[in-house]
């Protein structure tokens, strides 16, 4: 199947900088995805992300018999508590980054890690839950009509869909464009999709609720930004005190950028020119026709 999104090449530019200076940032479990807070200030950053990785636990309803597929699993964070907090039996992580790969593959030789886009992906076994967090914003590219985004992001559902048993539950978590996207072009734009993030779009909402439609019931969502300027507010934070650890491992001008990058996050979470989505979806019996007809287009 097609990617429209990030190609291997681009998510590695991204994410194989260092296994050890993102750990500077993002902390031991190394988790690159927005926390879940509860409010308090005393609040440390790991028990946000353990907070959201048990969020996702607890909406998934996992358990000993449960086969979890993580799509974008980075450095395998999501699986190793799903297995320590509810004993899946079999965790499968798909990732483009061969640093996170290996990473994992170290970590825990009971998770089953590949190198491999999900448009490609050809599970031997069926999930029976599937979780993906902070990957759809790598599933579309800039500059891709609004139907080849439609299309990408009805081909994610339809193959979930396809993957999952009926009622099967899928939790998802990404960033969304809450702007205009006639501001696509602007100076930030063309920073985050041309620098930071090559070949890359975040969906906005409307987008990811019209793909699902026809094959998933929304079960909850939660409407999160703040959460996301807290955590790049905390990740700003800890690349700075480690500021010269960080630039002997990826070099003054990566450290520069990312202290750059993560502000303008925070600018833009701030704004709401951008919002953090965490769905539950719940796999319908049969896709809906109906629904699908305009689906069927893409
Ligand atoms: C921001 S990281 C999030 C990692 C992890 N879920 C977390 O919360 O720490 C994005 C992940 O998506 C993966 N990814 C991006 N596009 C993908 C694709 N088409 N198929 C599979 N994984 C993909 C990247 O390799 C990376 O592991």
């Amino acid at each position: 199947m097609t990617n429209l999104g990030a190609s291997q090449d681009a998510i590695s530019r991204h994410y194989d900088v260092s296994d050890e200076y993102y750990r500077l940032f993002l902390g031991e479990a190394m988790v690159y995805s927005c926390a879940l807070w509860s409010g308090p200030d005393t609040e440390s950053l790991e028990e946000a992300q353990t907070a959201k990785l048990d969020y996702f636990v607890r909406q998934l309803e996992l358990n000993a018999d449960d086969h979890l597929l993580d799509i974008g699993c980075g450095w395998g964070a999501m699986l190793s508590r799903a297995r320590q907090v509810a004993g899946i039996r079999r965790a499968t992580g798909l990732t483009l980054s061969t640093n996170q790969r290996d990473h994992i593959a170290r970590l825990d030789t009971r998770i089953d890690v590949r190198l491999v886009a999900w448009q490609d992906h050809e599970p031997e076994e069926p999930p029976s839950k599937i979780v993906s967090i902070g990957a759809f914003e790598h599933f579309v590219s800039p500059g891709n009509s609004r139907e080849q985004r439609l299309a990408a992001y009805v081909a994610f559902f339809r193959r979930c869909h396809e993957w999952l048993p009926p009622g099967g539950l899928l939790g998802l978590q990404t960033i969304g464009q809450d702007g205009a996207m006639e501001n696509s072009d602007s100076r930030m734009s063309s920073f985050f999709e041309e620098t930071v993030f090559p070949e890359s779009s975040p969906p906005r909402l409307s987008e990811v609720l019209e793909a699902a439609d026809p094959f998933f019931h929304l079960g909850e969502l939660r409407i999160d930004g703040d959460h996301y300027r807290r955590t790049c507010d905390a990740w700003r934070e800890n690349l700075k005190r480690n500021r010269i650890a960080a630039t002997d491992l990826a070099g003054e001008a990566t450290v520069k950028l990312y202290l750059i990058y993560l502000r303008a996050c925070m600018f833009q979470f701030r704004m709401l020119y951008s919002n953090l989505y965490r769905f539950t979806f719940e796999r319908r019996k049969e896709p809906l026709t109906t629904v699908l007809a305009g689906a069927g287009r893409y």
